[in-house]
């Protein structure tokens, strides 16, 4: 068994900057034609040219492409770019942002095994927790107070694998101390993992601050343009697997029947790497398809351009909304008066995403007004979009959560989370200013020529 050698990546002799590596890390040619962009190799096998190379391909002595469940050169361009850009060893594709983090996950941990979480992360992940990996025997257990140290240490037991977090939480953005976890997790002996997509790579690398697993959903910013399904976890390559024979037994395994060699053996620090790889995404067929792939890697070549104009429409709106009478609070961190705002500081000096929550005094009702009015902002759930979205937390991806739970996580019934887009600023506070116009009672008239007044208008429509 071999890890095949475009899953890996070599860093650079030359320190590129984020905007040129976006458009050509992973690019590996095409000697066929010279396509300058990676073609969609929508393939289920590779031919083998004898009996030889198949079983050499099978045996890894020969890394060549073999069947697409396991890799792809679209798929290995697309993983070879995210790696680079993470700063991470190497990544590996799977089908949505969920399937990465059950991958990611599932590398790590085993039935008896007991781990770690951040209380604040996406409510989906919350349920593939408590759903589905408790009935694989592993348990999770949610800090109260992720920046608490203690909070963490007093928790672990023999049995705890790993520590888990989740970058920018949404809609809260309650965001986390990252190397404080880090180092909580190593004094332990534990990795710690997170899930980075609402910041992306433009925003921060959670590697240089310790994390040894970092996860995405490639649906939102990174695809960017809603138009796709996609998740990869990207593997730092740091943490030292094999000091810990008792925590990680699957490790010191041998890797297959008849050949003594065990992971460890054979990838050292990437052990986990080629594990996660090879067993669980490569058997679990979590595979991405290379379709998607191309969109994302066309999603990524623009990246930082749209990074930038997300935190800056974000800023421009949370700060607009936090001049309003009818809002009692604005969940972001770019904001002087967030209680957040130290830590965004520290870990985005480029802006702390575009994702976020604000709260209307007079609840839901005034919320389900707000909502319905609006004309730019896309009814939606779903973030990350170049279009912006809005959502009402409470009665959609928070329904399920008890109301003590919801009351805990300041899940107010007045809540509405944005998704700030890449719009003209001066469009979203038109739409939003006309939909709090509304809220008083006023009766502006629609955005759009020839509506009517107060005429709801699709916010796709324009
Ligand atoms: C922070 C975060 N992680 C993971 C996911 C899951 O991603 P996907 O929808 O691609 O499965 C989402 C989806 O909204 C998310 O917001």
């Amino acid at each position: 068994m071999s890890l095949e050698s475009d899953a890996l990546i070599d860093a650079p002799a030359h320190e590129f900057g984020f905007d040129t590596e976006q458009l050509h890390a992973g690019y590996q040619g095409e000697a066929a034609h010279g396509a300058r962009i990676t073609p969609i190799y929508l393939t289920a096998g590779f031919i083998f040219d004898d009996f030889d190379q198949a079983a050499a391909r099978f045996g890894g002595s020969d890394a060549g492409y073999v069947y697409s469940r396991t890799n792809n050169p679209t798929l290995a361009a697309l993983e070879q770019s995210i790696a680079r850009l993470e700063r991470g060893a190497g990544a590996t594709l799977a089908g949505s942002g969920q399937a990465a983090i059950a991958v990611g996950l599932l590398g790590v941990l085993a039935a008896g095994d007991h781990f770690l979480s951040t209380p604040s992360i996406y409510e989906g992940t919350r349920a593939l927790f408590r759903g589905n990996l408790s009935r694989f025997g592993i348990e999770v257990e949610f800090v109260d107070d992720p920046n608490d140290p203690d909070d963490w240490a007093r928790r672990v037991r023999p049995n705890t694998k790993l520590f888990y977090g989740e970058a920018i939480p949404n809609p809260k953005n309650d965001l986390i101390d990252i190397e404080l976890i880090a180092n909580a997790a190593h004094a332990h002996g534990l990795p710690f993992a997170i899930d980075s997509t609402v910041p992306t790579p433009y925003l921060l690398r959670p590697i240089e601050y310790g994390a040894d697993i970092v996860l995405h959903s490639t649906s939102k910013f990174l695809a960017g343009h809603g138009s796709t399904i996609g998740g990869v976890t990207v593997d730092a390559g740091n943490f030292d697997w094999s000091k810990h024979p008792e925590r990680f037994p699957h490790l010191f395994k041998p890797m297959v029947a008849g050949d003594p060699t065990t992971w460890i053996e054979k990838f050292g620090p990437l052990a986990n790497f080629a594990f996660t790889r090879s067993v669980v995404a490569g058997r679990l067929g979590t595979s991405f398809s290379p379709f998607n792939a191309y969109q994302v890697q066309q999603g990524i070549e623009t990246l930082s351009l749209r990074m930038e104009r997300h935190v800056a429409n974000a800023q421009v709106v949370a700060e607009w909304l936090d001049r309003q009478p009818e809002v009692s609070s604005v969940d972001y961190p770019g904001l002087p008066s967030n209680p957040y705002h130290a830590l965004a500081q520290r870990y985005y000096p480029k802006g702390p995403g575009s994702v976020f929550a604000f709260t209307l005094t007079g609840g839901q009702e005034a919320a389900k007004v707000v909502y319905n009015a609006v004309e730019v902002f896309t009814r939606m759930t779903h973030i990350g979009d170049v279009r912006s979205l809005i959502l009402h937390p409470p009665t959609t991806t928070h329904s399920k959560l008890s109301q003590a739970e919801r009351d805990a996580g300041g899940i107010w019934p007045g809540l509405l989370r944005l998704s700030v887009g890449i719009e003209d600023v001066s469009d979203l506070i038109a739409d939003l200013d006309r939909a709090f116009k509304v809220l008083r009672g006023e009766n502006p008239p629609s955005l759009h020529a020839g509506a009517g007044a107060g005429e709801r208008v699709q916010a796709d429509g324009l």
